[in-house]
């Protein structure tokens, strides 16, 4: 299945792009890049060093938004870090984003792929909205993204961080009419390492010690917030639902994005159990098998490192 990956890494969409590298069930056309864990020129650098890591600067990598549609600018410094992917030291890139911005990088590659492509979205979603509008979503088999939640947020009490960041092109994606899935956060927080998959990941090699590094970093955050003895990896359940689509149970129903209130703003309202009308634009993620999850994690980033 053909993807483009549309991330800003950020700990977790490292992972995710891992996970993607390690799995032939997927073909990864390219990387795009956004703002959103941190600054879209701290992003790409991110994305450039674990392709490096990865020993895959073949893959292309094409810088987008770097602020969103309407919105101001905010990043997620004090979940990300710094440098965005702080924990782990990498070097700096040796290699560069190709010339084409990521929308213009996009659309070539939906316009030009044999078969439909999937995007996959696991950041703020300013660049496929863009890509969506240029392409009247042509070319798009659909889209499987990291955000959202039913029941809860992680920004604000009633937002997800994704969702939040730029709400216009969040709502602009679940109105494009083109298949969607919401792999959001009531899918995402049964996603939570352990001690023991720490040291499953360790024990795979350099590879598997800097996804465990990571997520020693990623954990301080959850600890505090949440108590947790671990990390929440969002961004590689939504790549793992295409490696695997039994991973996660969805239901299909509406979905709608708050853009007029400031409390509640960036929340997706789930129509889950049809109080209106309105008709079903999405498949949303419900439940996780935890355990087939990080089973699967840890046997692909091993394959990084055999
Ligand atoms: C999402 O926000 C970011 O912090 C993560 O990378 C993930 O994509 C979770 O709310
Ligand atoms: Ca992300």
């Amino acid at each position: 299945m053909p993807i483009v990956l549309d991330c800003d890494p950020g700990h977790d969409d490292a992972i995710a792009l891992l996970l993607a590298l390690a799995s032939p069930e997927v073909e990864l056309l390219g990387v795009t890049t956004t703002y959103g864990n941190q600054t879209l020129e701290k992003t790409t650098a991110n994305a450039l060093r674990v392709l490096e890591l990865a020993g895959r600067t073949d893959v292309p990598v094409a810088a987008g938004a770097d602020r969103p549609l309407v919105r101001e600018l905010a990043v997620a410094a004090h979940v990300h870090g710094d440098s965005g992917l702080d924990g782990p030291v990498l070097p700096a890139p040796t290699t560069r984003p190709i010339e084409d911005d990521a929308v213009t990088f996009t659309a070539g590659v939906v316009a030009e792929a044999a078969i439909p492509v999937t995007l996959v979205p696991v950041g703020p979603l300013t660049n496929v909205a863009r890509v969506i509008e240029r392409t009247g979503g042509e070319g798009i088999e659909g889209i499987v993204l990291m955000g959202g939640a039913i029941a809860e947020g992680n920004v604000t009490p009633a937002a997800e961080f994704n969702a939040w960041a730029d709400p216009e092109a969040a709502q602009a994606v679940f109105a494009s009419g083109l298949p969607v899935t919401m792999i959001g956060l009531d899918v995402t927080h049964r996603a939570v390492t352990t001690p023991e998959i720490q040291g499953r990941l360790r024990s795979t090699g350099a590879i598997g010690t800097f996804v465990a590094d990571l997520v020693d970093f990623f954990t301080v955050y959850h600890r505090e917030t949440y108590g947790w003895d671990g990390a929440p990896i969002h961004d590689a359940v939504a790549v793992a639902s295409l490696i695997d689509p039994s991973l996660v149970t969805t239901t299909r129903c509406n979905v709608e994005v708050e853009l007029e209130s400031e409390l509640c703003r960036g929340r997706t309202v789930v129509d889950r159990w049809r109080r209106t009308d309105r008709p079903p634009n999405a498949h949303v993620g419900v439940d996780l098998d935890t355990a087939r999850f990080f089973s699967l994690l840890t046997e692909r980033i091993a394959r990084l490192d055999a």
